[in-house]
């Protein structure tokens, strides 16, 4: 007979109809005469309850069925009274399709997530991980579907690059080299020449800068992948792998990019209230009770849009009031979480989109603003476009900015900043050749996934993370 998912059997209403499921036990209780298994199968964060007449079955069959097992069951579909749920399975045939040792790392409930993150490869049995992956999907699937209708091309930008985007020197190197036997030249560095590919490669931080390659000849792309950051960031917002949302888009100005900006990610968190409903009700009551009103709190709000001295000036006063933070935020240092979230979660209670940062603090590609700040009548220093969305909980969850297109201002900004021409070449050529005005952002998918689950470190909101140390699975 053919298997239906649990997801599906629990809709039914034909009851007295012959069905058969199959799935992971989760939990066996009962008496004597009759057993209860709840069974799950990853279609959905409900289980089905199977009754089990105990004549009906062998004492062997029955002992197989412990938490973890894998069992086919047919049986009626009965109206449930007691499940919670409206319908259960009356079981005719129980057949253990895989029996499950009784070192079960999920065996009992409530085991800490560091537990479970040892535990990774087995985590995904749990109600929780179970939830967090179909979001993660269901949050794919939006981010396709948003960038698809407004006409977005999905580009793939390469994971192996010989650029660093960010210019934060975080890149991990590929190679085939033997490492046992390093060929050096002669000012002692090493001769990548006979390497793979004839130079040295790294794994990519960033899509940005080929994505601006697609934007500049499709007018609006984005990317959506893996990217490799090797810093020593030992926190709950950090991996070494996480994936990627990068649109680019030809033809926008900062205002738009902040309108982008907002209304995708509004869109997402929308998604989510609309199509993982049941998984957010089992998050909000297990993990985090204010997650559905901080959700839709989001997409009811308009998010503040403030300038990088704008929020000096109020992370100041809150200092002059008494407020201590651990790091100084002077004009000119960057933002560190603790006054980001600051802003976000203290003052204003909303998301914020902060913009024009102090150049040095920003990556070469921002567009730098024709106006230098002042502060009580006193010139600071050059600023660029650059805007980040700050969340509440998060922090940082999206990093972009308007391009600089001027050909000079650009080589200018890659020779101050000492960035080797030679790897530039071909990005530079969209400025020479019909340059034009452009801009985009980065979502960190892992970041949006924390948002919209309450989950509270990145480590539990990937299957497998990746962190300095830690590469197990
Ligand atoms: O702010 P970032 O470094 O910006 C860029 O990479 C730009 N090239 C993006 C662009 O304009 N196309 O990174 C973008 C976002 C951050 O806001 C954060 O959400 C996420 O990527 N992110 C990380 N997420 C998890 N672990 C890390 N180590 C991350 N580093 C950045
Ligand atoms: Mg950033």
């Amino acid at each position: 007979m053919k298997r239906i998912k649990i997801a599906e059997a629990l809709k039914l209403t034909n009851f007295g109809s012959e069905v058969t499921v199959m799935g992971w036990v989760r939990t066996r209780r009962g008496s004597k005469a009759v057993n209860f298994i709840a069974l799950n199968d990853g279609s959905t964060i409900k289980n089905i309850q199977i009754v089990a007449d105990v004549e009906k079955f062998s004492e062997d069959v029955l002992k197989q069925i412990t938490t973890g097992a894998c069992l086919s069951c047919t049986g009626i579909l009965v109206e449930s009274i007691g499940s919670g749920q409206a319908a259960e399975i009356q079981a005719n045939e129980i057949n253990i399709l895989g029996r499950c040792d009784a070192d079960f790392p999920m065996q009992k409930k409530g085991q800490t997530f560091e537990y479970m993150r040892q535990h990774a490869h087995m985590r995904l049995r749990t109600n929780t991980f179970g939830a967090v992956m179909r979001i993660r999907h269901n949050m794919s699937m939006a981010i396709h579907t948003y960038f698809h209708q407004h006409g977005y091309y999905y580009f793939h930008t390469p994971l192996i690059t010989a650029s660093d985007c960010e210019g934060a020197g975080q890149m991990f190197q590929v190679t085939t080299k033997n490492l046992y036997d390093l060929k050096k030249c002669e000012d002692g560095k090493i001769d990548y020449s006979d390497d793979f590919f004839g130079k040295q490669t790294s794994l990519t931080v960033s899509g940005q800068l080929e994505g601006e390659l697609g934007a500049t000849a499709l007018g609006a792309i984005y990317t959506f992948g893996p990217t490799f950051r090797a810093e020593n960031s030992n926190t709950p917002r950090h991996l070494a792998e996480f994936w990627m949302i990068e649109p680019e888009v030809a033809f926008i100005d900062l205002n738009d990019l902040m309108d982008l900006e907002e209304d995708f990610i509004k869109y997402c968190v929308r998604w989510a209230l609309d199509n993982c409903k049941d998984d957010l009700e089992f998050l909000n009551k297990m993990i985090d009770k204010g997650l559905i009103e901080r959700l839709k709190g989001v997409i009811d709000t308009d998010f503040v849009r403030l300038t990088y001295t704008e929020g000096i000036q109020i992370l100041q006063e809150a200092i002059k009031q008494g407020r201590k933070f651990e790091f100084p935020c002077n004009w000119g240092d960057d933002l560190a979480s603790e006054h980001e979230r600051y802003l976000v979660e203290e003052y204003f209670k909303k998301p914020v989109i902060m913009t024009k940062y102090p150049k040095k603090i920003k990556a070469f590609y921002m567009k730098i603003d024709e106006e230098v700040p002042e502060i009580d009548g006193k010139k600071m220093e050059q600023t660029v476009q650059g805007t980040d969305v700050l969340f509440p909980q998060i922090g940082e969850i999206i990093g972009g900015s308007v391009r600089e297109e001027n050909y000079d201002k650009l080589v200018n900004e890659i020779k101050e900043r000492n960035i080797p021409m030679k790897d530039m070449w071909w990005y530079l050529d969209t400025r020479r050749f019909g340059t034009c005005p452009h801009g985009g952002f980065g979502l960190g998918f892992e970041r949006l996934i924390l948002f919209i689950t309450g989950m509270q470190n990145i480590r539990d909101v990937i299957p497998f993370p990746r962190t300095p140390k830690s590469a197990e699975f």
